[in-house]
């Protein structure tokens, strides 16, 4: 049973990629309960889910999410996950669009009969909008370069990217995170296009850890 939601949590966030929301009927209850819905104001129960995808799939049209880690026990699912994505609209405040960005999160969801009945949302909506640009005064002296489960290296802090010829590529609308492409499929190399997860991109490699 656990493997089976594990599997619905995974097709679950595919609609979110896809935008295939009918997907979703056989998937989630129709009064679905939202512990975080976003935004708040969003409709209760599976209609609220469909309406916060289509709103957000209406900003970042190209949204693609994928699964880093899950684990199950009992009727509960939790899937730690991030999405790449480029934004199209530009709400006020937020400086001009076409910038692609990482999004990371995780989602506990309680599955009952099959279909998710609750869930529990944790974005972090905070790096979301430090890294559109949004709040701004917010600079982190340190740089961490975080290798993304079968995905871009996700790079924060203040750097300098430099090509083979010594130039420097301007990061200014970058805001405080850049995917770079680890899978080498993405058509703007150096950044990540979101292509390894559209050609099933499989990174083995892992920091050792010293044994204790
Ligand atoms: S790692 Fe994202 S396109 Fe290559």
């Amino acid at each position: 049973m656990s493997e089976k939601n594990k599997a619905a949590a995974r097709e679950e966030l595919d609609a979110w990629s896809s935008g295939e929301l009918d997907r979703l009927d056989g998937l989630v209850a129709p009064h679905v309960v939202h512990h975080d819905p976003c935004p708040p104001s969003a409709p209760e129960g599976l209609e609220g889910l469909k309406w916060t995808i289509a709103l957000t799939r209406k900003v970042f049209p190209d949204l693609e999410i994928s699964v880093d880690d899950q684990i199950a026990e009992g009727d509960k699912v939790v899937t730690r996950w991030s999405a790449t994505m480029t934004r199209e609209d530009d709400p006020p405040g937020v400086p001009a669009a076409g910038d692609q960005t990482v999004l990371s999160g995780m989602t506990i969801e309680r599955f009952a009969d099959g279909k998710v009945v609750e869930s529990w949302r944790s974005p972090d909506l905070l790096g979301l909008v430090q890294s559109l640009g949004a709040v701004p005064g917010i600079e982190r002296e340190e740089v961490v370069i975080k290798a993304r489960h079968n995905g871009p290296y996700k790079v924060t802090g203040r750097v300098k990217l430099i090509d083979a010829d010594g130039d420097e590529y301007d990061l200014s609308d970058k805001g405080e995170a850049v995917a770079l492409c680890r899978c080498g499929g993405s058509t703007t190399k150096p950044f990540c296009d979101g292509t390894h997860s559209k050609v099933g991109f499989q990174a083995a490699e892992r920091a050792v850890r010293e044994s204790l």
